[in-house]
C-alpha cells in the first residue's frame, strides 16, 4: 500500500452492503491509512451490514437521513468528536428515486415521489456540503465527491428522474465547490461512473441488457466498483489537490464513443 490517506480523516455515506461502491471506497481507504467514520439512512442500518464493514476498518457508525439538517449536523458534530479532528475527505454516495421503486413512467410521476427521490439523490448533497461548510468542519486541502451518472448529460430512457436529479447534483458540485474552494480550499468533484450492478443500480429496468451494451461500447469495459473507489481515494490524495468543480468520467471510455465495432457488428450483415 502507498499509505495515500495516511493520517487522513473523513466521513463515508452510502454503503449498504458489500456491492456498493461506498463499501468498496471505504475498504481502500481504510487501506490506505485514513481514518473514518461510516453513515447511512436508520432504515438502511436494519436492512444493511454496515457493522461487518465498521468491524472490518475499525471505524465507527453514526446513522444520519441525509434529508435531515438535525441528523447531519449531529454526524458532523460527533465524527470530529470521534476522529480527534476536523474532516479531511466526504464521499456522497446516494440516490434513490421513488418513482423508480414503484414503477411510475418518466412521462407520469408521482410529484411526491419526485420531490423525494430529488431530496434524497440531490438536496442531500447540498444540505452535507451546507453543515460543512457553516461549521468550518473541513480542513484546508480536503476533498469532497459525489458520484452520478451520465444519464445527466445524455438520454437513458429508463434512468428515470434520477437523470434530472444527476443533472441537479453535477450542478450543486460547481455551485457549492466555488464557495467551498474560495473560503476554505476544499475541492468538491463528481465521479460520473460505469453503470454497476448494485442495489441501487440494479434497481434501473433492463439494467442487465444496459451493463452489457455499455461494456462493449467502452474500449476498457466497464468500470468496477472496485476501480470506482481507486479513482476515488485519488481524488481524495494529495494528488489531485488542484482538481476542482469537475464531473470525472470514469467509464471506461464509454462517455465519447459514437459506436465500437462490437456493438456494430450486430448490426451488419454478413458480406
Ligand atoms: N450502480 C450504478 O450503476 C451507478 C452508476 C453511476 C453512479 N451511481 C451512484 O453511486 C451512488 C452509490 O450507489 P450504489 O450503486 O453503490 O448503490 P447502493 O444501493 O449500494 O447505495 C445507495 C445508498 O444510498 C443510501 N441512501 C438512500 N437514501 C438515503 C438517505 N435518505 N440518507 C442516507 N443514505 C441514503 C442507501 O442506504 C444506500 O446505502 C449513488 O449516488 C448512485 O446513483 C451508481
Amino acid at each position: 500500500m502507498y499509505n495515500l490517506l495516511k493520517g487522513k480523516k473523513g466521513i463515508i455515506f452510502g454503503a449498504l452492503n458489500e456491492h456498493s461502491i461506498a463499501w468498496k471506497v471505504a475498504e481502500k481507504a481504510h487501506e490506505q491509512g485514513a481514518e473514518f467514520v461510516l453513515t447511512n439512512a436508520p432504515i438502511a442500518m436494519r436492512m444493511g451490514d454496515l457493522k461487518v464493514l465498521a468491524e472490518k476498518t475499525n471505524s465507527q457508525i453514526v446513522p444520519a437521513d441525509a434529508t435531515s439538517m438535525e441528523d447531519l449536523t449531529n454526524l458532523v458534530e460527533k465524527s470530529i468528536e470521534i476522529l480527534g479532528g476536523k474532516i479531511d475527505f466526504v464521499l456522497h454516495s446516494i440516490g434513490m428515486s421513488v418513482n423508480v421503486r414503484k414503477g411510475k413512467h418518466y412521462t407520469d410521476p408521482k410529484y411526491d415521489f419526485t420531490t423525494k427521490g430529488w431530496d434524497v439523490s440531490s438536496v442531500s448533497f447540498h444540505k452535507v456540503m451546507n453543515v460543512l461548510y457553516n461549521k468550518n468542519a473541513m480542513n484546508q486541502w480536503g476533498s469532497i465527491v459525489a458520484l452520478t451518472y451520465m444519464a445527466a448529460q445524455r438520454v437513458f430512457p429508463d434512468y428515470n428522474d434520477m437523470a434530472d436529479n444527476k443533472a441537479y447534483l453535477e450542478s450543486i458540485a460547481r455551485s457549492f465547490g466555488y464557495f467551498f474552494g474560495r473560503d476554505h480550499k476544499v475541492r468538491v468533484n463528481t465521479i460520473s461512473q460505469s453503470p454497476t450492478p448494485t442495489t441501487a443500480g440494479s434497481g434501473v429496468k433492463g439494467f442487465d441488457g444496459f451493463i452489457e451494451y455499455a461494456e462493449k461500447m467502452s474500449p476498457l469495459g466497464n468500470a468496477t466498483a472496485s476501480d470506482c473507489a481507486d479513482y476515488t481515494i485519488s481524488l481524495f490524495s494529495d494528488l489531485t489537490k488542484k482538481v476542482t468543480l469537475q464531473n470525472l468520467f470514469h467509464d471506461g471510455g464509454f462517455s465519447n464513443m459514437g459506436v465500437s465495432d462490437s456493438v456494430l457488428d450486430r448490426f451488419v450483415e454478413d458480406e
